[in-house]
């Protein structure tokens, strides 16, 4: 329903995408997951169609968005980074010029806007004049306006910024509730926000997608090793020694605390040295006072991922 094949985008100067290519099936829901400035918003600008691509194509359910815009437009709910709201108008007028905008017949305006206004929490604010809304109420009123048309493809930049707890969490399950009949792809730079709500996340980082999977996936491959943590009782040059001199095992870090040592071993991917550990460290006499696996979080795989290139061959 959404593809992207090289999109490249050029503030100026400044390089804001570089060649990204993407697709979003139907009924799916993408996460673009990236550090402020990654290109998310730049990402979403073109394919929503309000910033021309410097080079690359998309389309939306099957329309180019550069040569047939209009109908690319018309399949798109769009929630932009910040949503333009007219302050004069009260919730429901503004929803009514979206949905005439959009196209929504006017024997099913006033049943599209009560369900989106229902589904988005924006139904108590529904004759609220928008100037006087929240930031956000404002937010829920810009949901409902890029779902009152019931478009076939949802692109929605960070969809839960600005609303309370118990928002987010409804928010997250009306966007996973979209899924099926909708193709969404949404941006965020929370990660736990991806890891609920997507099936796919596409990492991008400097305007380039480096990583996209599944979020369970992408921990698995790009984990490239299983932790185990171990805390023990003994001199802590010789047990880590001992450890690091196991095969499989490819770093070992230890810290010395009121006469315990906590240990951090990596180990190759797949390969689970718990015994191995284990058996070491009695064997030499040592105290074996706690052992566990640990897996790594996408946060963790986040920040190895988007870490610049420079500063990896440092620590390499
Ligand atoms: N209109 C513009 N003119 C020049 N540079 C821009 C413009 N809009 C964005 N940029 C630059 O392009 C890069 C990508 O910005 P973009 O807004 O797409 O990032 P983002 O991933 O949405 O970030 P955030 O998480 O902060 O919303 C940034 O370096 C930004 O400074
Ligand atoms: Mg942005």
């Amino acid at each position: 329903m959404i593809v992207a094949e090289g999109l490249t985008k050029y503030y100026g100067p400044k390089l804001a995408l570089v060649d990204v290519s993407l697709r979003v099936g139907r009924g799916e829901i993408l996460g673009l997951l990236g550090p402020n400035g990654a290109g998310k918003t730049t990402m979403m600008r073109v394919l929503a169609g309000y910033l021309p691509p410097t080079a690359g194509r998309a389309e939306i359910a099957g329309y180019d968005i550069t040569r047939q815009a209009l109908e690319a437009r018309r399949r798109i709910g769009y929630l932009p980074e910040t949503v333009p709201l007219y302050p004069e108008l009260t919730v429901r007028a503004y929803l009514d010029f979206q949905a005439r905008l959009k196209g929504v017949p006017a024997r099913r305006r006033r049943e599209r806007i009560a369900t989106v206004a229902e589904r988005t929490g924006a139904a108590d604010v529904i004759d609220t004049l928008i100037g006087k809304l929240s930031r956000g109420y404002r937010q829920r009123v810009g949901l409902a306006q890029a779902l009152v048309h019931d478009p076939p493809v949802l692109i929605l930049d960070e969809p839960t910024v600005g609303l309370d707890p118990r928002q987010i969490i409804e928010t997250r399950q009306l966007i996973k509730g979209l899924a099926g009949e909708h193709s969404v792809m949404l941006s965020t730079h929370i990660l736990p926000e991806v890891a609920m709500t997507c099936q796919r996340v596409a990492i991008i980082s400097d305007g380039r997608v480096v990583a996209e999977d599944t979020p369970d996936n992408l921990t698995r491959r790009l984990r490239g090793a299983d932790i185990v943590e171990l805390e023990i009782r003994g001199p802590q040059q010789d047990v880590a020694a001992a450890l690091r001199g196991l095969a499989g095992v490819r770093q070992v870090e230890s810290q010395s605390r009121d006469g315990r040592l906590r240990l951090r071993v990596e180990c190759e991917l797949g390969q689970d040295l718990r015994e191995q550990l284990a058996a070491t460290v009695v064997g030499r006499g040592w105290g074996l006072l706690e052992l566990r696996p640990v897996g790594m979080s996408l946060e963790e795989i986040f920040l190895q991922l988007t870490t610049k290139e420079e500063e990896l061959s440092e620590t390499a």
